[in-house]
């Protein structure tokens, strides 16, 4: 039986991928490797904790004796790579977690697969990362696989610090390794910290719906299901030592996905839609905010054949459906910790 490690398999993407996968694949074993931090959560996997092809092994990537223990326990042939902290605003407030996890965490990731796999083994380190260690676009242009690394952000610069520990990990010891670089995801089992998921709680409890600065930064949004999908192909079929960027082809200033959300929401409950839109407030900019991410995903398109399956419309349907019909998530997110970041973050905003 083929055994992957699936690391930060509790988060938002992690979670969404092993619901996915572990279906999909009942001959593979797939072992989900969490530390379970605040943006875990273990209610997001009851769907396939019987299932008989996944165990959950509650092990810290930053503790290189555990990381080992648990790789001597189960022999992986892969590993799929997710863990990290991963809140931008979280990174500029306490960017010590950040470079624990995210750099020494890969560090001692990729040590113990050098430990453990022979030099002519049928082995993958799939490193998941994202669109922003490319730093900021302009007006025009789009990310590609060339453009050269500028992050702007704690969180940004520890995911490129990863990327290159990743990328020398190939070409000096010839460990075999894959990357993908995506845009926002956003979707089912998401933390309610980033941007869709806090506005559709907070439009819900008509609280303030916060935007930084004017609103008018661009990102490039893609359903979490598309992401699953586009990893599970890159890993499959992609080359080794490649990276592919990932992305929607769906740019959206945070304004304009702060109004659709309170459209289809007003739609979705009967909640005028005058007063949804009255809760948006205008507060401090992130400092070093991105203006513009924007990808360009024609290498996985012509390679691989993928193909996001959502549009913004529908996939964001989709999730605010989802989080009205799934309270009981939303409670075991919404403990005292989340509570403390919500006042630290946006307590002197305005
Ligand atoms: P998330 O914050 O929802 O989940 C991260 C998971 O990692 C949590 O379950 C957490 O418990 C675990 N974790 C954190 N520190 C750990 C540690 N020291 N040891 C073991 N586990 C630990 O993150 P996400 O949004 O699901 O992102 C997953 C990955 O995808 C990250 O590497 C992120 O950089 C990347 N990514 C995210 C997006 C996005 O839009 N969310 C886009 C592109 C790339
Ligand atoms: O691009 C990929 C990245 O997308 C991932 O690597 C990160 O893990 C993920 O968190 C996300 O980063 P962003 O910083 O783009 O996502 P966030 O949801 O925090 O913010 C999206 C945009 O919305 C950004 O321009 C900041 C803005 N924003 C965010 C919050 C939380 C607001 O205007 N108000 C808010 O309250």
């Amino acid at each position: 039986m083929k055994k992957i490690i699936v690391t930060g398999g509790a988060g938002f993407i992690g979670s969404n991928l092993l619901n996915y996968l572990v279906p999909l694949q009942p001959d593979t074993l797939f072992i989900n490797l969490d530390n379970l931090t605040y943006a875990a959560n273990l209610h997001s996997l009851k769907g396939i904790e019987g299932a008989p092809n996944y165990k959950f092994e509650k092990t810290d990537i930053s503790n290189p004796e555990a990381v080992a223990e648990t790789f001597r326990r189960y022999g992986p042939d892969c590993v799929i790579h997710l863990a990290a902290e991963s809140h931008v605003d979280r990174s500029i407030a306490d960017p010590d977690a950040f470079m624990r996890t995210n750099i020494m965490g890969t560090f001692y990731l990729l040590e113990a697969c050098r430990a453990h796999w022979k030099k002519d083994g049928d082995n993958l380190f799939h490193h998941v990362s994202t669109d922003e260690v490319y730093g900021s676009l302009g007006e025009n242009g789009l990310f590609t696989e060339e453009t050269r690394y500028d992050p702007s952000s704690p969180y940004s610069a520890a995911k490129a610090a990863s990327d290159h520990i990743v990328k020398a990990y190939n070409r000096t010891y010839g460990l075999p390794i894959k990357l993908s670089n995506c845009s926002n995801n956003y979707g089912p089992r998401q933390f309610p910290e980033k941007l869709i998921p806090l506005m559709i709680l907070n439009a819900l409890e008509g609280k303030p719906l916060p935007i930084y600065g004017k609103g008018t930064n661009v990102r490039d949004w893609l359903y979490v299901l598309d992401h699953c999908e586009a990893i599970w192909l890159v890993v499959q079929k992609g080359r080794v030592g490649e990276t592919y960027n990932i992305g929607g082809n769906s740019e959206k200033k945070n304004i304009d996905v702060v109004r659709s959300i309170c459209k289809v929401l007003s739609e979705e409950t009967g909640k005028p839609l005058a007063a949804l839109e009255g809760l948006i407030t205008y507060v401090a900019d992130r400092p070093g905010h991105d203006l513009r991410y924007a990808i360009d995903a024609s290498k996985i398109s012509g390679e691989l054949g993928w193909r996001p399956k959502e549009t913004f419309e529908s996939g964001l349907r989709k999730t605010i459906r989802w989080y009205l019909e799934n309270n009981e998530w939303i409670e075991k997110v919404k403990t005292g910790e989340y509570r403390k970041w919500i006042a630290k973050n946006y307590g002197d905003r305005s």
